[in-house]
């Protein structure tokens, strides 16, 4: 692994680097996955190299990590993960994930970065809440979500125009004691299972 700063089963996440400018500039670039993000102006590589060398700063409210497959042991990230708008006086964020390299699709990948980036909300920043928007057609996405414990807590009718239509999307969310409460359940059932 390289430079990990969360480590799952299958997946660690560590911070974005100069050299994952590619990465980043494909999670914004790639027809398949800016669709799910309503994102229509490009991206280089030189702006992405750029951004990425401001990161991390003392009090930064956006928190962005690489999703590295642990059995690729080149350290090659295959999509970002982030939390945004951290605000340390509400203790709330909104969480978002991109897979870019489409033939690592459903292997898991998404739903592990989710559990591992709400234990880092949690567990680590003391956040209360993270919440995210999710086109209502995005159903992968919001299976992962909420096999992670993300409620639908209401619909944002027509909010963003895709292909010549407006699209619907669920704000999502958790909060910290539906979290604990959640993972208690499982390490209960864990225990009555071994
Ligand atoms: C959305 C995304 C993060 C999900 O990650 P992933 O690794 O592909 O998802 P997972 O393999 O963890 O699968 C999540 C769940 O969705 C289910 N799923 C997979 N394909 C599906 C489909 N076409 N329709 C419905 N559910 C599907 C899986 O079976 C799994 O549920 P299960 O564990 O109960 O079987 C990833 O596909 C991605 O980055 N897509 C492009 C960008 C994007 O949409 N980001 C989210 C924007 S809000």
């Amino acid at each position: 692994m390289r430079n990990p700063f969360l480590i799952g089963e299958k997946v660690y996440l560590r911070p974005v680097e100069p050299t994952d400018a590619p990465i980043l500039a494909a999670c914004n670039n790639d027809p398949a996955v800016r669709v799910s993000f309503f994102t229509h102006t490009p991206t280089n590589i030189y702006q992405q190299t750029r951004h990425a060398e401001t990161l991390y700063t003392p009090g930064a409210d956006y928190i962005p990590l690489v999703i590295c497959p642990i059995e690729d042991s080149t350290g090659r990230g295959i999509g970002i993960t982030a939390f945004h708008r951290v605000d340390l006086v509400s203790h709330a964020a909104v969480y978002s994930i991109r897979i870019c390299d489409k033939a690592q699709w459903g292997k898991g990948y998404g739903s592990e970065v989710t559990e591992l980036m709400l234990h880092y909300a949690f567990d680590i920043l003391n956040l209360h809440r993270v919440q995210l928007h999710v086109w209502t057609e995005n159903e992968r996405g919001i299976r992962a979500y909420e096999k992670a414990g993300f409620v639908r807590e209401g619909l944002l009718r027509e909010a963003m125009m895709h292909n010549g239509k407006y699209c619907d999307f669920y704000v999502m969310g958790i909060l910290e004691h539906e979290w604990r409460a959640r993972r208690a359940e499982k390490q209960k059932a864990q225990e009555t299972n071994a």
